[in-house]
């Protein structure tokens, strides 16, 4: 029916026809908020390179997670700042490490929220990388020697009461020791989220800053993806989901809504995309400057990674996404 029977302005013409007509819609149900955690009492300490972004305390990490709950944000995912860290990262696995006391406060004070917890030993080892080096020098990391730690974090974890855990390391085969030390500790309903798909991108580097993990020397580079590879991407959430995973995450977003395009079409399983911390300061820094309208970027941004497929997104946009769609 070519024009001028179609017109296909017609159904654009009122706000009512568009929201008639609308093929994605963005909802608060599918929002993860990250939150930072840190030593000590009463603090809220905002991260220069995320506005907006705050390391907390336990007891106001508290407060925080009520309002998120009350925002309708079903839930969050929590990194943790140990006071010390150690050659092994043993803070990620400690009985009462920053995390282990966030998720029991937190679960006693909402208990409806899902806590997720980012399982990794990055925040928690003096170099900065994701698992066990092989000397003090060398950042190609022991795969093996690292998926004890991982499977004890994890474990730690859900000893804890955090409902999900979170492996953002990739080292190979993490999701299958995971997996059997949940299920040897009586914790067989416990899924796993796999960062599965996690790309070495420059888009980390506010995040690194807000927990103090950038790797002392070297890169990600031997364990994280190479940002041009698709097919790759479909292998390492093939894999994980044969080793055990519940549901699998591409990040970052932006540049890889083809990766969750890829993913969604292939797997019959709940992707997350992770717009992450470069994401965020990229716009809170344009609206800064009066450049970009903030709602409607962020709105547009939100919605382009759930049209590509995601299922549920993480991002530090959470609480202003869930204001707006109130609204
Ligand atoms: C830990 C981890 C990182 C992020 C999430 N989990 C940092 C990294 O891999 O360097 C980044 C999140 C963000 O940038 O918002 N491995």
């Amino acid at each position: 029916m070519p024009f001028p029977l179609d017109r296909p302005r017609r159904l654009r013409r009122t706000a009512g026809l568009r929201r008639l007509t609308r093929e994605t819609r963005l909802a608060v149900d599918q929002l993860v908020y990250p939150l930072f955690i840190a030593s000590g009492r009463n603090l809220q300490q905002e991260i220069s390179s995320m506005p907006g972004q705050f390391r907390w305390s336990v007891d106001t990490a508290v407060c925080e997670a009520q309002q998120i709950a009350d925002l309708g944000i079903p839930a969050i995912l929590l990194f943790g700042l140990p006071e010390e860290k150690d050659e092994q990262g043993t803070g990620a696995f400690a009985a009462n490490g920053i995390v282990q006391q966030a998720a029991r406060a937190i679960k006693r004070a909402a208990p409806d929220l899902v806590v997720i917890a980012d399982t990794c030993v990055c925040e928690y080892t003096s170099h900065g990388h994701c698992g066990v080096l092989a000397s003090e020098s060398d950042p190609d990391i022991l795969n093996d020697a690292t998926l004890e730690v991982l499977a004890r974090t994890a474990v730690s974890q859900a000893e804890s009461g955090v409902d999900v855990v979170a492996p953002s390391d990739m080292m190979d085969g993490r999701v299958g020791a995971i997996r059997r030390a949940l299920d040897g500790r009586g914790f067989e309903h416990i899924p796993i989220l796999s960062y599965a798909a996690k790309y070495a991108s420059a888009f980390y580097g506010p995040f690194r800053e807000a927990a103090d993990s950038a790797p002392q020397f070297g890169d990600r580079r031997s364990y994280q993806m190479d940002p041009p590879n698709v097919r790759e991407a479909l292998r390492e959430i093939a894999l994980d989901l044969e080793e055990g995973a519940d549901a699998v995450m591409v990040k970052p977003a932006l540049a890889y809504l083809d990766v969750i395009r890829a993913a969604r079409d292939r797997f019959d399983v709940p992707i997350a995309a992770y717009n992450v911390s470069g994401e965020y300061a990229m716009v809170k820094a344009a609206a800064a400057q009066g450049w970009l309208d903030e709602q409607r970027v962020t709105t547009e941004i939100l919605t382009g990674i759930v049209r590509a497929g995601a299922d549920v997104v993480i991002t530090y946009h959470a609480k202003d996404i869930a204001t707006w769609l109130h609204q």
